[in-house]
């Protein structure tokens, strides 16, 4: 019982971990990148949606940082986003908030 109630604890603090970070990404996204990504339509740069669906959090995040780096493995022929300096902790977030979209 007592071994049930810590394993429900445990599933219930992650599920609320993960949902800050899916905020946070939320506030990170209207405030950076809204103007030319949407949540599922796409925009100047494709929906987050689509996003979800075919990227891992380290194709995510290289090009967040270096999109001159990971734009041609990602199949594009032109780099038309800028980076962005975020720190190991808003880069989660933007990911869980990006993932929420899957
Ligand atoms: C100035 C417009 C612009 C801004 C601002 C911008 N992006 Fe982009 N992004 C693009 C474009 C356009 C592409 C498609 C690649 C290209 O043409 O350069 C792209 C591609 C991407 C990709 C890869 C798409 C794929 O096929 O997997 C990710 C991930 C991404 N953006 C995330 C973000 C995030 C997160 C932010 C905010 C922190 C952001 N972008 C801000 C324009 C932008």
């Amino acid at each position: 019982m007592r071994k049930a109630l810590t394993g429900t604890l445990a599933v219930l603090m992650s599920v609320s971990l993960s949902a800050g970070e899916v905020t946070k990404g939320e506030a990170l996204f209207l405030k950076l990148c809204w103007g030319c990504h949407h949540q599922t339509a796409e925009a100047f740069g494709p929906s987050f949606a689509s996003i979800a669906g075919k990227r891992s959090d380290s194709q995510i995040q290289g090009q967040i940082v270096r999109p001159d780096l990971l734009y041609k493995e990602l199949g594009y022929t032109r780099n038309a986003m800028p980076p962005f300096a975020l720190t190991g902790e808003e880069l989660q977030d933007i990911t869980a908030y990006i993932k929420s979209f899957k």
